[in-house]
């Protein structure tokens, strides 16, 4: 094995600025974990790009490798948990934080954080799915604990040509329930279509003419990935005992609502933290995406190089990123 490996790394200059560049970097770089893995794929997420252009509330120092998402195969493991050649997967916990991340073609990491690549899927499925993924098989796992089911009626899907957006639409679909997808970009419907969803309708739509304590209850459930004035839009919008998975922060960390929803409906509000799921539960969500996951329309990803990942970065600050970014690593 060489002493270098191949990442897309990102600095801090002395004016304060950053920039990134992929480039050789020594495997001293990587923290002293217990076990070594080979990347094959990465994926971008919002938090990725966040950490590529110096958001110090995810990323504290530079330079550093971002990419919370990360499939490939064991090369050692010190705690022998895995074997050499095992086909893994790590995605949150503190990967691409302040852990280096899959941006880099080597990661090293805990055991406690990796989970064995379930059998239906393969290395590029599993980074397909990646945290978007991931996060979107959490919320409609928690909304089936809410025992949501397809003959509940209509679930609505905010953000929903977006990474965990397009992945939600796509998971519930193919769970056979009826998907309203909220979106932007309505030029974007026909993808939206092969995603599996019923109803396509301008995220506008979703603001009520008249702000009332509550409104019409149009929906079973959502899946939420913008946050602010759109969950709170949404919350008086859920019919007797629908359920909110939320997820994103795009409008903002504050919620102005009401009791109302919750004390007169029943209305249940579901966090979504892809970052530190407890591994039981975390397993669990993988199970869902081994039996749901293939399938997912070649429109709504591209795979990349890591020359690429700046112009995407970019794409998906600006909430113009449509489906799913991997990254393929050459060797
Ligand atoms: N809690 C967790 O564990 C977890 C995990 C993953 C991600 N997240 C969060 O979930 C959110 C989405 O992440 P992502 O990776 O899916 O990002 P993404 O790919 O950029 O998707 C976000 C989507 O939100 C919509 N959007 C953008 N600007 C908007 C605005 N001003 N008003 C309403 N909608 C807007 C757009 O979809 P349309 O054009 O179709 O409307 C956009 O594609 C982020 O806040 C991220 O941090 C949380």
């Amino acid at each position: 094995m060489n002493n270098t490996f191949k990442a897309y790394q990102v600095e801090e200059n002395e004016d304060g600025s950053f920039s990134s560049e992929v480039k050789q970097v020594p495997f001293s770089v990587l923290p002293d974990n217990e076990v070594l893995i080979k990347v094959h794929f990465s994926s971008l997420n919002y938090k990725d790009a966040l950490s590529a252009t110096g958001n110090k509330g995810v990323t504290k120092s530079y330079p550093f490798i971002p990419g919370i998402d990360a499939s490939g195969e064991v090369i050692e493991d010190k705690c022998n948990t895995f074997t050499k050649g095992d086909k893994v997967i790590v995605t949150g916990y503190d990967l691409g934080m302040n852990t280096s991340g899959g941006f880099g073609e080597f990661i090293k990491v805990p055991a406690g954080w990796v989970v064995p690549l379930p059998e239906n899927i393969s290395m590029l499925q599993a980074m397909i799915v990646g945290t978007a993924g991931y996060t979107a098989a959490y919320g409609v796992t928690r909304l089936k604990r809410e025992l949501v089911t397809p003959q509940s009626g209509e679930v609505v899907v905010t953000g929903a040509t977006g990474g965990v957006g397009s992945m939600a639409v796509f998971l519930l679909s193919k769970l056979g329930y009826s998907v309203t997808a909220a979106t932007g970009k309505m030029d974007q419907k026909q993808l939206l279509e092969k995603l599996g969803a019923n109803k396509i309708i301008h995220r506008n739509e979703l603001y009520p003419e008249k702000k009332a304590l509550l409104n019409s209850g149009i929906y079973s459930a959502a899946i939420d990935t913008v946050g602010g004035k759109m969950l709170e839009a949404l919350i008086p919008q859920m019919q007797q005992d629908g359920a909110i998975a939320c997820c994103g922060n795009i409008l903002g960390h504050e919620l102005h609502t009401n009791i109302y929803p919750f004390i007169l409906r029943g209305v249940s509000l579901l966090g979504i933290d892809s970052g530190i799921t407890k591994m039981p539960f975390r397993l669990k969500i993988w199970e869902l995406l081994n039996e749901v996951a293939n399938g997912f329309p070649k429109e709504a990803y591209k795979i990349v190089h890591p020359e690429q990942l700046r112009v995407e970065i970019e794409k998906i600050l600006k909430g113009n990123q449509i489906g799913r970014v991997v990254l393929k690593h050459s060797a």
